[in-house]
């Protein structure tokens, strides 16, 4: 018997066609612009406390003339990975389509294409859902107010022209653009309203442009989704099934999203483990990796991809199926289930080479390790250490090798 389902249930689907985002749970974030010149972070000009003078002049220098975005894809595919999204205008203002509202675009480059043209058709062509990442702060466009919030300048630079309304109308009609030009989006990603203008009419126009789309909590609404960010929302910690539909991010490297060259990697285990405690509570999970400024991805970050594809798609089964919380008092465990099949999802490195089950005692017909599809020993044995516990038998687990990162344990009951 599967034990009795936990309190929280997984939030509703949409029932519409944003649905997708519940068919596809784990994408490509890609940070990519003028800052993977200097090569170090994707705030180069803010976090430097640059001028524009100091930073603009890159565009003279924007030419990744090995960009292929069937390489990305390729890369994309060998992770196990179902959707992309693209930085189409980080913080620093530069715009990476054709954008008809500004001369600060990819195609004032020498390169001088419509980069996210390139990658729109090459998502269509394999129906991987496209969705646009879109910073709020802007530090380019002259109409954007700074006031020193994060990420602004501390105040109005030389030739600015603040004012909300207009810079919000060009927010509108570049978000437009990218509705209309692009073929089917899969979603707007906004960042950085640091402004926290609240405006409606927004939403209103991507769902009546791409009905598709799927829009974050970063704009200027709550959004269809939430997005907590590496580690740094401890909340996310203690929630067994995610409550409203979430999407979680990360960086294979641990500083900067952009191509850092110097860049302090997270290990594999870390980023396994962090995928498979976002999927098992039924989040979805964006893996960032920031192009180089020659157009091709990294070779350590997609090392690092190939690696991780090669067990999400042993465990994929597992993490997959519908969140079921916490079943055993370990609460490194978290669970999934499918009809009468468990799965179990080892979240740290266990302290001993058995897995407790405690309360769950009874036997399944077959308990496997997905990341080798080998056999498990499952019985369910009298403890001398749960003597004053009821039940005092449980459900034991052996046989996951020692550092198996990111395991998931498939238990068939009865
Ligand atoms: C952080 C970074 C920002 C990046 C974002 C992605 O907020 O500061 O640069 O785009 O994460 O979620």
């Amino acid at each position: 018997m599967v034990p009795a389902a936990a309190a929280a249930a997984a939030p509703a689907r949409f029932g519409d066609g944003r649905d997708w985002f519940f068919e596809k749970r784990f994408g490509l974030f890609l940070h990519w612009g003028l800052y993977a010149i200097p090569a170090w972070h994707e705030q180069d000009l803010y976090r430097k406390r640059l001028k524009r003078e100091q930073y603009e002049p890159l565009i003279q220098q924007f030419n990744p003339v090995k960009y292929r975005p069937a390489e990305w894809l390729d890369a994309l595919e060998r992770a196990g990975m179902e959707y992309v999204c693209f930085t189409t205008k980080h913080i620093d203002g530069f715009c990476l389509w054709d954008s008809a509202a500004t001369d600060y675009k990819v195609t004032r480059t020498p390169y001088g294409e419509d980069v996210l043209k390139m990658l729109a058709e090459e998502c269509g062509r394999r129906n991987v859902p496209l969705c646009l990442y879109y910073s709020v702060v802007d530090e380019h466009q002259k109409n954007y107010p700074h006031a020193g919030r994060p990420y602004e300048f501390a105040g109005p630079q030389a030739g600015d022209e603040p004012d909300l309304a207009k810079y919000l109308e060009y927010v509108k009609r570049q978000v437009r653009e990218l509705c209309t030009n692009y073929g089917k989006i899969g979603g707007i990603w906004w960042d950085a309203n640091v402004l926290k203008v609240r405006d409606a009419s927004v939403r209103a126009m991507i769902r009546e442009l791409q009905p598709a789309a799927v829009i974050n909590n970063r704009g200027f609404d709550d959004g269809d989704y939430g997005t907590p960010e590496r580690d740094y929302d401890r909340t996310v910690e203690g929630v067994g099934i995610f409550e409203r539909p979430t999407e979680a991010c990360e960086a294979v490297g641990y500083q900067s999203w952009g191509w850092r060259a110097d860049e302090d990697y997270y290990t594999v285990s870390h980023l396994k483990r962090s995928i498979q405690k976002t999927l098992a509570k039924g989040g979805n999970y964006l893996l960032n990796v920031g192009p180089m400024a020659d157009g091709t991805l990294p070779a350590r970050a997609t090392g690092m991809l190939d690696e991780i594809g090669r067990w999400y798609k042993a465990v994929k089964e597992g993490l997959t199926a519908e969140p079921a919380g916490r079943l055993a008092a370990d609460a490194s465990l978290l669970f999934t289930r499918r009809g009468k099949t468990l799965y179990a999802h080892v979240t740290a490195e266990p302290a001993t080479d058995a897995l407790l089950l405690q309360p769950m005692a009874e036997k399944p017909v077959r308990a496997t390790l997905l990341n080798t599809g080998k056999p498990l020993q499952a019985e369910v044995v009298r403890l001398p250490r749960l003597w004053n516990q009821k039940p005092d038998r449980c459900l034991r687990v052996k046989g996951v090798p020692e550092g198996t990162a990111g395991a998931v344990v498939k238990l068939e009951m009865e």
